[in-house]
């Protein structure tokens, strides 16, 4: 009897840019300071993807290169690629083929997922069903935002919290039970009202009256959202432990969506997981919304052992959440 086909990781790559917005530039900008964006939200400073026609697929095309390299396989090797996005470059075409187009991933589909904070996590499920199924042997799954582009910069409660990145991971049949594991997808469209985009879609469509509106950006109710994802992704990771018959014990890491420190916490302590075992990297980049767990798996990559239990989890706009069991597939090379 052939054995069961999970999806393991062989790869890991990032992308941030260079450019650095502090909390003090931010002082500057409008009516905050760098003690109440630390102690309110963990966030130091968060890179900003600038210059003349740089979107979004211009992050992905450097974090997939570095994980081909890694891994020792040219893009045209890629079958299929997800990128998880609410910033794509266009409305269409996806993200997904403008990226596959500048890597020369001439044999891959892709399309693009939306699903705000949590896009990386639905992604990388679907992405893990395509090799479970046994038709693909090289998918590449990739969370990639661009939030500078939506985000106004005078508005203090949403500009201090997001910046821009990448992160991709790469899927490939596993015989030896590594990699994906299990996961708790959930969405509840009640919560549009919290977190959203007013104008740009067909129920708004662009004019002039929603530019000078400001309803191409970011609109957040910060409060109702911060206790819809302390509970949500709480409670989904220890479902996640409980079904899987494992405690805090049992796991290496915890990954969270890097939102806000305090929900980090909030997680952590309802798995009974300790600080140490928490990849937090909210400090350096911010929200990157999609981008969040492959960049603190990029950042992290080189302390990662061979069967560690590593936990994501993240919530987000729609609302959107959920929690995905791993086991790490390789050691640090
Ligand atoms: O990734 C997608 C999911 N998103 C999230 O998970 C975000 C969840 N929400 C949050 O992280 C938090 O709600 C925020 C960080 C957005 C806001 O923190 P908060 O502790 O909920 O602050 P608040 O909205 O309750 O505001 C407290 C006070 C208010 O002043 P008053 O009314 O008490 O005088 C705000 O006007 O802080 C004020 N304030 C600020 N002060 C300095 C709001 N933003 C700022 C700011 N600088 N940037």
């Amino acid at each position: 009897m052939s054995k069961k086909i999970t999806a393991a990781i062989t790869a890991v790559g990032g992308y941030v840019p260079e450019d650095k917005l502090t909390n003090f530039d931010l002082e500057k900008m409008v009516d905050t300071n760098d003690e109440w964006i630390r102690t309110r939200t963990g966030i130091e400073e968060r890179r900003i993807l600038r210059g003349e026609g740089k979107a979004t697929s211009d992050m992905v095309v450097p974090a997939v290169k570095e994980l081909c390299r890694k891994r020792g396989i040219d893009p045209s090797e890629i079958e299929c690629m997800i990128v998880a996005t609410v910033t794509p470059d266009m409305v269409f075409p996806a993200t997904a083929n403008i990226a596959c187009d500048k890597l020369g991933a001439k044999n891959a589909w892709g399309f693009d997922v939306s699903a705000a904070c949590s896009g990386f996590l639905y992604s990388l499920t679907l992405g893990a069903s395509l090799i479970e199924s046994g038709r693909y042997k090289k998918v590449v799954v990739v969370g990639a935002d661009k939030m500078s582009a939506i985000i106004d910069y005078s508005d203090r409660t949403t500009c201090i919290i997001f910046g821009d990145g990448a992160g991709a991971l790469l899927l490939e049949p596993n015989e030896e039970g590594l990699g994906v594991q299990d996961s708790i997808l959930r969405s509840d469209g009640s919560g549009c009202q919290y977190l959203h985009m007013k104008a740009g879609g067909s129920l708004r469509p662009a004019t002039v009256e929603t530019v000078m509106a400001k309803q191409h950006y970011i609109y957040q109710d910060g409060q109702p959202v911060f206790k819809f994802a302390v509970k949500g992704m709480a409670d989904v990771s220890a479902e996640l432990l409980e079904r899987n018959q494992l405690t805090g014990d049992d796991i290496a890491w915890l990954v969270p969506h890097q939102a806000n420190l305090r929900i980090i916490d909030a997680t952590a302590n309802r798995m009974g997981l300790s600080r140490e075992k928490v990849m937090i990297n909210i400090q350096k980049y911010g929200n990157t919304t999609a981008g969040t767990l492959p960049l603190c798996l990029w950042d992290w990559e080189k302390q990662l052992k061979k069967g560690d239990n590593i936990v994501l989890a993240a919530f987000g706009g729609g609302f959107t959440w959920g929690a995905t069991l791993l086991k790490w597939a390789y050691d640090p090379i």
